[in-house]
């Protein structure tokens, strides 16, 4: 199997060439500010991100902090901050949400310098809004927020916090809990990705290129992403530091349904489909994590017989990779070590990858075909392939 090719790979042939070449960087971005899941129980969902994931308890609002219609737990893992969010009545928007969707990412949080000028860039180039900029104040300072949306229901807060120095944001308090289990060394988030509907994918990355001012990195093509039965295509967009990286997925036409369109079925919509989250050990997270109950995609034992062609020397014990189910992979600048958990709900959406960048900076494209055969299996027992 060849190995990832970023400059081959990369290609324009979307007549977005300008686009991207034009692409600057208006939109200043620090980082992931948070996720936001919207969830039915979070009180649940925090016990399982904390217990199977290593998170830490960090804040909380609710109806003792002065919320009325919404519980938000607030977890970390270094970097990582993960907000759990139920809705307290059948009437509230996030009833709705978790009624059509499920349990699924709502917010992911942008880092900013500046919240009001990130909205009026992104509004002004075409982006809806969400909200308008907003300053949220307690005793610990002020935080200024926008809103616009993006694919499906899902949105970007712009988050300007120079300002503040409280516990999360206002209305939060320190969730101080007796339950603490260890981290899983979760480091901080490689990648988002999104999954659009069939033929959606151009006009999302074209989105990122000329409402945020992101540039392709790279394009993979059904030729790249596909196995005997079903394909995808994927565009990763990034911004002008490279610390934001959302590839955009598209179901491509293949003999069965592809694993896209069935996140399409089951979310009623477009969506996130998956958060990668980087570790520096990656033995010693997935060692951790099947220990507390996560579940992860199969990796056939043949995948490993010929891994060591492909990738050729690694410091890591091939035995050890093969008997946690890590995959390998290799680009022109290093190696990564990659692997997928199944979905973390009952309904096939939202998944988590777990990533290890030894100088590779690609997605692992050598592993692609191994993967969409493992989610085939999994689709097949579902019924849905
Ligand atoms: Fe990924």
């Amino acid at each position: 199997m060849e190995t990832a090719n970023l400059k081959e790979a990369t290609n324009y042939n979307y007549g977005l060439e300008k686009i991207f070449k034009d692409a600057q960087d208006f939109l200043p971005i620090n980082g992931t500010d948070y996720v936001e899941l919207y969830v039915g129980n979070a009180k649940q969902a925090a016990h399982f991100y904390k217990t199977a994931f290593g998170f830490q308890s960090y804040a909380y609002a609710g109806l003792e902090t002065g919320m009325r219609d919404r519980t938000s737990y607030v977890l970390k893992q270094d970097k990582i901050t993960l907000v759990l969010t139920t809705p307290l009545t059948s009437k509230s928007p996030i009833a709705e949400h978790i009624k059509k969707h499920g349990d699924g990412i709502k917010v992911i949080a942008l880092w900013v310098d500046d919240a009001r000028k990130s909205y009026a860039e992104t509004v002004k180039r075409g982006a809806t809004p969400y909200f308008e900029p907003m300053v949220e104040q307690d005793g610990d300072g002020e935080v200024v927020i926008s809103g616009i949306q993006t694919y499906g229901e899902t949105v970007h807060i712009f988050v300007e916090r120079k300002n503040y120095k409280g516990i999360f944001l206002p209305g939060y308090e320190k969730w101080e809990s007796e339950y603490n289990p260890t981290s899983c060394g979760l480091k901080y988030i490689d990648h988002m990705v999104g999954n659009v509907e069939l033929g959606a994918m151009n006009k999302w990355a074209k989105f990122y290129a000329e409402t945020m001012g992101f540039a392709n990195l790279v394009t993979f093509d059904d030729k790249d992403i596909s196995t005997e039965y079903t394909a995808l295509m994927s565009k990763v967009m990034t911004n002008g530091n490279g610390r934001i990286k959302f590839p955009i997925n598209e179901p491509a036409m293949g003999l069965k349904k592809s694993q896209i369109e069935e996140y399409l079925d089951f979310y009623e919509g477009a969506g996130c489909q998956h958060i990668a989250v980087a570790t520096d050990d990656i033995v010693f997270t997935i060692t951790e994590m099947r220990k507390r109950g996560v579940e992860f995609l199969f990796v056939p034992g043949s995948y490993y017989d010929t891994v060591a062609d492909r990738v050729g020397d690694i410091t890591e014990d091939l035995n050890l990779l093969k008997s946690l189910g890590i995959m390998v992979d290799r680009d022109e600048e290093g190696y990564l070590l990659q692997i997928f958990t199944k979905p973390v709900e009952d309904r096939p959406t939202l998944f988590f990858e777990i990533i290890q960048r030894k100088g590779a900076k690609s997605f692992g494209k050598g592993n692609f075909k191994a993967l969409f055969e493992s989610i085939e299996a999994e689709q097949a027992r579902r019924g849905t392939l």
